[in-house]
C-alpha cells in the first residue's frame, strides 16, 4: 500500500513571535511540493494562533492536550481550544511528556481520544529507553505501548499516525541501524492491523529520534517508514526543508 509521507517538526519548548518567519519559510515551500508530501509543525500552544493565522492552509500542530473536554484544570488546554485557535493536528505520547509528567498509556489513550473527539489529527508516540534496548525488549516493550494507547475509536490514515521515537536517539545524534527500525516498524505496523484489521494497513509510521537533512533519505527508504517527527532540526528552515524534501 502507499502512504503519502508526513514530515511533522516539534518545537518543543522553543519559539517566539519572532520564528514566524521559520514558519512562513517551510509553509511556501511545503506549498511548492504539493501532494508529493505531508508537512506539519507542531508549536508552542502560545504561537499556534498567529502561526494559522499566518500561514492559512499550512498544518499548524500542538504538542500535547489534556484528555477532558473542559473543566477545573489550571493551567491545562484542551483539545477543541487548540482546535479553535487553528491547531489541525496534535502530538500525544511523546517520551518527555510520559517521563516528566508521568503519563502512562492509558492516559495518552485517553488524550487521544481527546484530540480525535475535538477534530485533531493526532501523532501517537511510542519508543523504548537505553536500558530496555538493551536488555533485548525494545519490540515488546514498543508494540505493548501502542496496544495500550491506541484510541478505540475509528481511525484513518487521514487522522492518525504513530511515531516511533526511541528515546535514547532523541536529541544525542544516535540513531538507529535501518535493521532495527525496519524490525520496530514492522511490528508497529503488524500490532497496528491486528488491532485496527485493513485501516492498519493505511495508518502512517513515522520515525523521529535524530533525523537530519544528512540522514532522512536513507531512513524514508526504509519499509514502513511512512515519515518523520523531527526535534532539532525542525526549528530552522533551512534544516526542516532538506527532510521535507528527502521525503516528497
Ligand atoms: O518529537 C521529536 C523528537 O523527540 C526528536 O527530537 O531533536 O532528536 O529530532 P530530535
Amino acid at each position: 500500500m502507499t502512504r503519502r509521507k508526513l514530515v511533522a517538526g516539534n518545537w518543543k519548548m522553543h519559539g517566539t513571535s519572532a520564528d514566524l518567519t521559520e514558519v512562513r519559510a517551510v509553509a511556501e515551500a511545503a506549498a511548492q511540493l504539493g501532494e508529493r508530501v505531508d508537512v506539519a509543525l507542531c508549536l508552542p500552544a502560545t504561537l499556534i494562533h498567529r502561526a494559522a493565522e499566518a500561514v492559512p492552509g499550512f498544518a499548524i500542530g500542538a504538542q500535547d492536550i489534556h484528555m477532558a473536554d473542559r473543566g477545573a484544570h489550571t493551567g491545562d488546554v484542551c483539545a477543541a481550544m487548540l482546535h479553535d485557535a487553528g491547531a489541525t493536528l496534535t502530538i500525544v505520547g511523546h517520551s518527555e511528556r510520559r517521563d516528566a509528567h508521568r503519563e502512562d498509556d492509558a492516559a495518552v489513550r485517553a488524550k487521544a481520544e481527546a484530540g480525535l473527539r475535538s477534530g485533531l489529527k493526532v501523532i501517537l508516540c511510542v519508543g523504548e529507553s537505553d536500558a530496555e534496548r538493551e536488555s533485548g525488549r525494545a519490540v515488546d516493550v514498543v508494540t505493548g505501548q501502542l496496544r495500550a494507547s491506541l484510541p478505540q475509536v475509528h481511525v484513518t490514515t487521514a487522522t492518525f499516525a504513530v511515531a516511533y521515537e526511541p528515546i535514547w536517539a532523541i536529541g544525542t545524534g544516535k540513531v538507529p541501524s535501518t535493521a532495527d527500525i525496519a524490525e520496530m516498524h514492522g511490528a508497529l505496523r503488524r500490532t497496528l492491523v491486528e488491532s485496527l484489521g485493513g485501516e492498519g494497513n493505511g495508518v502512517r509510521i513515522l520515525y523521529g529520534g535524530s533525523v537530519k537533512g544528512s540522514n532522512a533519505a536513507e531512513i524514508f527508504a526504509v519499509p514502513d517508514v511512512d515519515g518523520a517527527l523531527v526535534g532539532g532540526a525542525s526549528l530552522k528552515a533551512m534544516d526542516f526543508l532538506p527532510i521535507v524534501e528527502a521525503a516528497a
